[in-house]
């Protein structure tokens, strides 16, 4: 009684090009997503279902199991599977690739689920100058790996001395440890606020897409200059690239690089970390290893990290080419070049006045007294040098103490 055509498999199978189209089943429905992939906000890697099924790479990227995404999927109906066929596909089992995922505070603000991505109430940021880790937000793009502490092993690349090799022994044992207060953000803070102004891609984060914690580890700088960097090194390699350990189903890692200068200065402080407030990194926030780069947007702190490349490149990978860059408010999303723009490195302010710097106040009690709290924060590894508060919409203005 379907309104719609009946196809075998073999016939979506053989739509599997921009060419002969991209056809790809969901629910037992057909699909002819060819004028869509180049929209696909998730770039093509859509192409990977072409022919088949999308339940498998939907488990992954379970960004998709929302009702826009259905409504959009929706318009490109152009049939159903044959039962025979649909039935055969019900037999190949999809293991779901989060099945393993740590526990986690049931306080968090889930934002999304799979992966997981969560931010604490607000007022826990004003409450506590460190967040505790259970509590600071979590930003993942994949499911979490599960690494083995004893076997694990960060390459060192790209450098004079060969590729260095160190075990999580060596790295704790070989290099000094220094500690580093720093705050991260994610690039997507406050975008909640954003889309009541205009409409944006990503996750509608609240204003809690930060936290601060004490982190703990090996200096980068160190670890290449065991590796054997040099002056001159700066003369043909101008980026660090990092490769997680969080693979997608093609196998490709999370990624992302971050400028030479900034790994190798004295005053960079960026850590090779392995703790957390003083513990062992949660799973959550890269265990064994992550990146801490302060001052630098969240996305460039890569967690669970496998390996280091010095390169004359920086990172191909998709969130360092194809995310996580600033475009102007008139930019059309469907169109949008990622070439035109730079990768987000210090994270420019998200409001204008004071310039460069965010503030974000929120009022506790009405009485006689007003107090109130907040977080302010200020890009780029510089201190806050000063919170004016305003309580008449911003005709007069009080310094705070
Ligand atoms: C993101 C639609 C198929 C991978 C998205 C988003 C939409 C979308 C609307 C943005 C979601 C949001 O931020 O709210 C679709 C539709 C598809 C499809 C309609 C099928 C017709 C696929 C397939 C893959 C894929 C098959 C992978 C093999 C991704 C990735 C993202 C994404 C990696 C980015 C997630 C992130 O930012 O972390 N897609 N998608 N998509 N999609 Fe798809
Ligand atoms: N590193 C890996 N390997 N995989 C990821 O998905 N997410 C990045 C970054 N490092 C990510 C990653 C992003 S976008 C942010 S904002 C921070 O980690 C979040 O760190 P947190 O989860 O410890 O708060």
């Amino acid at each position: 009684t379907s309104a719609f055509p009946i196809f075998s498999q073999e016939e979506v199978t053989s739509h599997r090009s921009l060419e002969d189209g991209v056809w790809v089943t969901y629910k037992g429905g057909v699909y002819d997503i060819t004028e869509f992939v180049a929209m696909h906000p998730g770039g093509d890697k859509i192409l990977l279902a072409a022919g088949g099924a999308l339940e498998p790479f939907w488990a992954l990227y379970a960004v998709h199991n929302q009702e826009h995404v259905l409504e959009m999927l929706s318009e490109y109906k152009v049939g159903e599977l044959s039962a025979e066929d649909l039935k055969k596909q019900k037999t190949i089992k999809t293991s779901d690739p989060y099945s393993s995922e740590p526990e986690r505070h049931p306080v968090l603000r889930i934002n999304n689920l799979k992966p997981f991505n969560a931010e604490p109430p607000p007022e826990i940021l004003s409450d506590s100058f460190i967040t505790p880790s259970a509590v600071f937000f979590k930003r993942n793009h994949l499911p979490v790996p599960q690494v083995d502490p004893a076997s694990y092993q960060l390459q060192v690349e790209g450098l004079p001395g060969g590729v260095l090799t160190l075990s999580l022994e060596e790295l704790k044992t070989r290099f000094s440890k220094h500690t580093v207060t720093a705050t991260l953000q994610c690039a997507g803070n406050r975008r909640s606020e954003m889309n009541k102004v205009k409409q944006v891609k990503g996750l509608n984060w609240g204003i809690a897409a930060i936290s601060n914690a004490t982190w703990g580890g090996a200096r980068l700088r160190d670890v290449l200059l065991a590796a054997g960097y040099r002056p001159d090194v700066a003369q043909r390699a101008f980026h660090v690239q990092f490769e997680g350990l969080d693979k997608d189903v093609t196998g490709t890692t999370y990624g992302a690089s971050i400028p030479l200068n900034k790994a190798v200065s004295e005053e960079g402080d960026v850590l090779l970390a392995y703790e957390m407030n003083g513990v062992d990194l949660p799973a959550d926030h890269g265990y064994p290893v992550r990146v801490v780069v302060p001052g630098t947007v969240g996305a460039r702190n890569v967690k669970w990290l496998g390996k280091i490349i010095v390169s004359a490149d920086e990172s191909s990978s998709h969130w360092q080419q194809n995310d996580y860059k600033g475009f102007s408010p008139g930019t059309d999303w469907d169109t949008v070049d990622f070439k035109s723009a730079p990768a987000i490195q210090e994270l420019p302010s998200q409001v204008s006045h004071p310039p460069h710097q965010q503030t974000v106040l929120w009022l506790i009690a009405v009485l006689e007294e007003v107090a109130v709290k907040g977080y302010a924060w200020s890009g780029g590894g510089r201190e806050v040098v000063r919170v004016d508060v305003s309580l008449d919409g911003g005709n007069t203005w009080q310094v705070a103490n």
